[in-house]
C-alpha cells in the first residue's frame, strides 16, 4: 500500500513537472519571436493581407491608402470600426476592386484567388457576430 502511495506520487510530480516544463516553453516562444508583433488577424488572413494589402495598407504603405485602412492601426479602431472596415475589405476584394488594377498588373501572383477572398470574407462574417 505505501509503496503504491509513493509510486503515484511520483508519477503525480513527474507528470507536474513536464506540464511545467511545457507551459514555460510555451511562454517563451513570444518573447523569443517577439521582434514580429503578434497580428490582430488569423494566420491565413494575416497571410492574404500580407501579401495583397499591406504595401499600401501597412506599416510602410500610402498615405492616402492607410487614411482610408490602416491594418497596421487594427487594433486601434473600435470594435464596430473593425467590423465595418472588415466588410469594406470583403467588398472591395469581391468585387476586385481592391488590390488596385495597377498593383495587379504589376503583381499578379499576388493577385488574391477566390479561395482567398472567401477566406478574407469569413472571417469578416465572424466579426459581425
Ligand atoms: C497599390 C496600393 C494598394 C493596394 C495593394 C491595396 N490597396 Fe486598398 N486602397 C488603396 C488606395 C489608394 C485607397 C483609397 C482610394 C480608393 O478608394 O481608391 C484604398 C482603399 C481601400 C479601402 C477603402 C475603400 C473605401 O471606399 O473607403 C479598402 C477597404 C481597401 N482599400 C482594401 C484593400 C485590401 C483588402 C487590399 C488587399 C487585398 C488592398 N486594399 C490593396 C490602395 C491599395
Amino acid at each position: 500500500m505505501k509503496k503504491k502511495i509513493y509510486t503515484s506520487i511520483c508519477i503525480l510530480t513527474g507528470v507536474l513537472f513536464i506540464a511545467l516544463i511545457n507551459l514555460s516553453a510555451g511562454k517563451s516562444i513570444p518573447s523569443k519571436s517577439g521582434q514580429e508583433p503578434e497580428s490582430p488577424f488569423p494566420p491565413e488572413v494575416d497571410q492574404v493581407f500580407n501579401n495583397s494589402c499591406t504595401a499600401c495598407h501597412g506599416i510602410d504603405g500610402k498615405a492616402l491608402a492607410k487614411s482610408h485602412l490602416d491594418l497596421s492601426a487594427w487594433n486601434d479602431y473600435s470594435a464596430s470600426k473593425q467590423k465595418s472596415k472588415a466588410m469594406d475589405i470583403c467588398k472591395e476584394m469581391s468585387s476586385g476592386s481592391m488590390p488596385p488594377k495597377a498593383f495587379k498588373k504589376a503583381h499578379p501572383e499576388l493577385v488574391p484567388t477566390d479561395e482567398q477572398v472567401n477566406i478574407v470574407c469569413h472571417w469578416s462574417e465572424s466579426l459581425r457576430k
